[in-house]
């Protein structure tokens, strides 16, 4: 069967197909159009909603034309589409294409939670086609960590999940970007802090790791963001000019290992608790290779024989193709009159 996945929470306008066979643990992507307002967003430190959802209106019909083009097929089977979490403006661009194509075409809709789909991004082949050597063993824990949330999650088998905690105030992509916007960076700024992070000077400064001690699987980042603007004004009060390049570098250095070692604690802990066989990454500060790097060696250090699985890096970050993959595994169809956007929407 092939799935129409449409995905505009946040600033992206997404489109993709994938292709499944029932009883398959894993999609066979087909095609992925992602077009972002990122570049209207990135020198006000973040998204603003009403710029989002007019761009999102211009885009929305190219992307899923551009999109079915792209494949030779002869029907699809479903529409998938985010209903939520997101901004509302932003859903409802989704949310109302994908009903009134679904009442054109005469088609179910399988409405999606977009935290779900950072998940199934996972479960997505890889691209070139390769044969993939390890596949997903249950149960498994999934790390959701993106611009808007922080989550770990049990997974019984590939379709029953169960929240087990977050975080209590800033997201680890929210931190990551918060920070960024005092360090004088664009607009998301997590992967340019991984890259200058890479010529920092580790043993310069030192943040603290919130709830890193405490006996808790939830989350916390506000505390560094004040540690690191606390940082920032002792270091101007002191040589009274902005911050050099390698003082960026080395704050962007302490500021990623602190997310990181905060992130990577919880999740081992969890997984060993629910001794769990494979750890999921997935949401946009999955991309970042020293977090994936870390869990590996933390897994292998503590001796917990859990495969280690992060999607392709275009997989991390926000796309329709998790929206379909989710649909298939989560298969939950519901009449186009009764799906409505919500921009609340967290877990069951
Ligand atoms: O999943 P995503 O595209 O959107 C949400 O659902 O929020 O995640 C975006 C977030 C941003 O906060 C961005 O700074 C962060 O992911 N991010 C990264 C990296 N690439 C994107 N954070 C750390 N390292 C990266 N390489
Ligand atoms: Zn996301």
């Amino acid at each position: 069967m092939h799935i129409l996945g449409i995905e505009t929470s946040c600033d992206e306008t997404s489109a993709a197909i994938i292709e499944a066979h029932k009883g398959d643990n894993q999609v066979k992507l087909l095609s992925n159009i992602v077009s972002s307002s990122i570049p209207f967003h990135a020198k006000t430190g973040g998204i603003i909603p009403e710029i989002a959802a007019r761009e999102q209106l211009k885009y929305i019909l190219p992307v899923i034309d551009q999109t079915l083009k792209n494949v030779h097929i002869s029907e699809i089977a479903a529409i998938a589409v985010t209903v939520g979490p997101g901004l509302i403006g932003s859903l409802l661009v989704g949310v109302e294409t994908a009903k009134t194509l679904a009442w054109m075409w005469n088609k179910p809709i399988i409405p999606v939670n977009h935290l779900y789909g950072h998940i199934y991004a996972n479960f997505i082949s890889p691209l070139p086609a390769v044969a993939r050597d390890n596949i997903i063993i249950f149960p498994a824990l999934a790390l959701i960590v993106s611009g808007g949330h922080t989550d770990l999650v049990f997974m019984k088998n590939c379709s029953t999940l169960q929240w087990v905690s977050g975080t209590r105030d800033d997201a680890a992509g929210e931190a990551f970007d918060k920070i960024g916007r005092l360090l004088g960076l664009p607009y998301p700024a997590g992967a340019l802090i991984e890259k200058l992070a890479k010529t920092g000077n580790q043993k310069r400064f030192h943040f603290p790791r919130p709830l890193f001690y405490k006996d808790t699987l939830d989350f916390s980042f506000s505390g560094l963001k004040t540690a690191v603007l606390r940082e920032v004004e002792e270091l101007y009060k002191r040589e009274g000019k902005p911050l050099s390049h390698q003082t960026i570098c080395d704050l962007s250095c302490a500021t990623q290992d602190a997310i990181i070692a905060v992130l990577v604690k919880k999740t081992l802990i969890a997984a060993k608790k629910y001794q769990v066989k494979s750890i999921l990454l997935g949401g946009g500060v999955a991309a970042n290779q020293t977090l994936v790097e870390q869990v590996k060696l933390s897994a292998l250090r503590s001796a917990l024989y859990a495969k280690i699985f992060f999607p392709q890096k275009f997989l991390c970050t926000d796309n329709a193709a998790m929206i379909a993959a989710t649909a298939f595994f989560q298969n939950k169809e519901v009449p186009w009159k009764d799906i409505t956007a919500n921009p609340e929407l967290y877990f069951d």
